[in-house]
């Protein structure tokens, strides 16, 4: 790999689609290997737009927009950091040459579409993972749920942030099910998948990069990482999770045949449901994952560093430095342009960083920053970056 200079005809051009701050953080650290980055995302001043070359404002659904942008700029690679994109035109860029969809066009259609990922993993990768079915309409998803049984999620296939999910405990509240599906899913297209519900003992994302060693693709495993999530965001993680051998073993061997069918380079956050020895997968990121900002504290290389690297084709370290943990900051009000107090008080926490990521608008539940922390284990790290987290709070003037 051959890296030119920003801002010139020799630059080294990334497009980021998805300006947030999991693409801030991918954009600093392209920012830091002296690639030229352009920011995208559906509105202003979104973080990554703080930190990138140049900023554009389009709504990514769009085909037609986007391709247009595409042509315009003409990056080296993109690199897809939501899921709410029109992917038939990266299939379309990717397919013309010239410009590399990060990890893979198909990867970003297949994992955008709950039933693309889950057939892949369990139909052609033989993957355990809940049971599962699929229905276009109430009457199904009743005949699907009287199959699978109680409790069972349901969930629509085209959705993130836990937006239109519900659990069913009978058969009473599918109707209401079907309703919160269909008005939070995220295109007009009436479809769920109903998953079994795991009793698992804890969850975790196993990161895995897909890097060059050699002029090959080798994957790379990080630590596991646990989470806590509610109202379907996660709110705590930490690293690394304590596993069983022979679960450690079960999860890395999911990741590696579910990042290996998806193909390409780069970070992929994979979601496990542990329960004894027993691993399920859940569903795949093809890009960093939000649990994984935990690596700021505890890795040499944090998840963004990885996938900086394992995009341009560098070497890439997996090493854990030291255990740690992140919490979540709220903004706790909706309103525009807010300010925070408590940042010293946060920092005053031994081994805590605090990340405000510059959302020009805040909403109660709305990411607005994070406490990341280090210590000696993941029990000291939990409570810093809690209590960090906790002295942090949005004013209004
Ligand atoms: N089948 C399931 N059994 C038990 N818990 C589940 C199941 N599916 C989802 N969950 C819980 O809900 C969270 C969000 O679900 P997920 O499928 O990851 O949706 P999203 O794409 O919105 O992240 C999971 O991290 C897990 O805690
Ligand atoms: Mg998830």
């Amino acid at each position: 790999m051959i890296i030119g200079t920003p801002l010139s005809q020799r630059a080294t051009r990334v497009m980021l689609l998805g300006a947030g701050e999991l693409g801030k953080e991918v954009i600093i650290a392209f920012q830091r290997l002296g690639v030229e980055v352009i920011a995208v995302d559906r509105y202003e001043n979104a973080p990554g737009h703080h930190v990138a070359h140049h900023g554009h404002v389009i709504d990514m659904t769009d085909r037609d927009a986007l391709l247009a942008l595409i042509e315009r700029e003409r990056p080296a690679f993109i690199v897809p950091e939501i899921e709410a994109i029109a992917t038939d035109a990266l299939a379309e860029v990717e397919k013309r040459g010239g410009t590399e969809v990060i990890p893979t066009a198909r990867a970003t259609q297949l994992t955008m579409n709950r039933e693309g990922i889950r057939r892949l993993a369990a139909e052609e990768l033989g993957l355990r993972t809940s049971p599962y079915a699929f229905a276009d309409s109430v009457e199904e998803l009743e005949e699907a749920a009287d199959r699978i049984g109680y409790p069972c999620v349901i969930k629509p296939v085209m959705s993130s942030s836990g937006k239109g999910q519900s659990v069913a405990h009978d058969a009473e509240t599918l109707k209401v099910a079907w309703e919160y599906a269909l008005a939070g899913g995220r295109v007009n297209r009436s479809r769920v998948i109903i998953e079994g519900f795991v009793d698992f003992d804890y969850e975790i994302t196993q990161l895995t990069v897909r890097a060059l060693a050699d002029g090959e693709i080798e994957t790379y495993f990080c630590e596991p990482i646990g989470h806590k999530q509610e109202r379907g965001d996660y709110i705590e993680s930490w690293q690394p999770h304590p596993m069983s051998e022979r679960a450690l073993s079960a999860a890395r061997d999911i990741a590696q045949k579910v990042t290996g069918a998806l193909g390409g380079r780069g970070i992929f956050g994979v979601e496990l449901f542990v329960a004894g020895d027993d691993v399920y997968f859940s569903e795949v990121s093809p890009r960093p994952h939000d649990t994984g900002l935990v690596t700021m504290a505890t890795q040499r290389l944090s998840e963004f560093e990885l996938h900086a690297r394992a995009i341009l084709g560098l070497p890439v370290d997996t090493a854990l430095r030291s255990p740690g943990a992140s919490a979540v900051i709220y903004g706790g009000v909706d309103a525009k342009h807010v300010r925070f107090e408590g940042v010293p008080k946060a920092l005053a926490v031994p081994g805590v960083d605090v990340r405000l990521f510059g959302k020009p608008e805040s909403y109660e539940f709305r990411r607005m920053g994070v406490a990341v922390a280090s210590a000696e284990n993941i029990d000291v790290a939990r409570q810093r970056a809690r209590d960090a987290a906790a002295c942090v709070r949005t004013i209004v003037d």
